[in-house]
């Protein structure tokens, strides 16, 4: 299993739509996915659900111990399964967050316990900034998307997020690395081209891809199909294609090089009678 949220200092960058695009191109690369939804908004049913209106209980409801997870999942697009953060009023929501900090490593204990089948990709979908939910998704992470625009505002927000993941990722000899995407660039705007390349120089092998400006995003979502069916020719569509295989890519990466070091030493009375 590999846990990979994804997460940003501010809101409307593009968080559930990578999150939710990532997560059907990865299933249709063959991986099994499960697309988690931890933000209240309840917004990824949205992007990835079949049926949204089936999606009004889920993560919420599992974590007052009112369902299960097996009852909370449902088909997404693509193969995925979806886990949507249910519905709660303003008491629950604090109620909620309050238990989850009690408890942080929750989801991530919760996640172990849940038999997954092991090349299982659970990605989540996180709300802005640091919140209880990040805390939890950062906590189990095994790799972060990390969704930026091409503004200054992302620029100057940049160590927020990284600050967040030194303290709960780094650490752990689990976690194989954050991974940017640039979304909404446009090469056209002067300034948005300028941040753009503060970021690369910044970023450097943490920059995943960029996911352009392109209203085919919008439209699919309005359409409720992921951006790869509604527009497979879109440049958004190879965009996240790109970001996919290059995540799959890390991913096993970084399973190699444990598989590596992993290995047993020879014996050296082997390697004394084959010399
Ligand atoms: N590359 C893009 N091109 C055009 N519109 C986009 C792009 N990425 C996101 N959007 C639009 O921006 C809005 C906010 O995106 P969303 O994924 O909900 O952000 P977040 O989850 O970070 O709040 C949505 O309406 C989405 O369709
Ligand atoms: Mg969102």
């Amino acid at each position: 299993m590999v846990v990979i949220p994804v997460i940003s200092s501010k809101g409307g960058v593009g968080k559930t739509t990578v999150a939710a695009n990532l997560s059907t191109v990865l299933a249709e690369r063959g991986h099994h996915v499960l697309a988690i939804d931890l933000d209240p908004q309840n917004a990824l049913r949205f992007h990835l659900a079949n049926d949204p209106h089936q999606c009004v209980e889920g993560l919420a409801e599992v974590a007052a111990g009112q369902l299960t997870w097996t009852q909370a999942m449902r088909p997404g697009h693509g193969g995925t399964v979806v886990l949507p953060f249910g519905t709660v009023d303003d008491e629950q929501q604090i109620e909620l967050e309050q238990q989850l900090a009690r408890y942080p490593g929750w989801l991530g204990d919760t996640l172990a316990r849940f038999a997954l089948p092991d090349d299982t990709l659970v990605v989540l979908d996180t709300p802005p900034g640091p919140t209880v939910y990040m805390q939890q998704a950062l906590r189990t992470a095994n790799f972060c998307v990390v969704t930026v625009l091409a503004d200054a505002g992302s620029f100057a927000t940049l160590p927020i997020i990284e600050r967040m993941v030194d303290k709960y990722c780094r650490p752990r000899a689990d976690y194989g690395g954050s991974a940017y995407v640039v979304n909404q660039v446009a090469p056209s705007r002067r300034l948005n081209h300028d941040v753009f390349e503060m970021l690369r120089a910044r970023l450097q092998s943490e920059l995943l891809g960029v996911l352009h400006q392109d209203e085919s995003v919008s439209e699919a979502l309005a359409s409720a199909l992921p951006v790869h069916r509604y527009a497979p020719l879109s440049q958004a569509a190879q965009d996240l294609s790109v970001c996919a295989d290059r995540l799959l890519a890390r991913i096993a990466a970084v399973a190699a090089n444990r598989a590596a070091h992993a290995q047993p030493a020879a014996d050296p009375a082997w390697q004394m009678e084959s010399r």
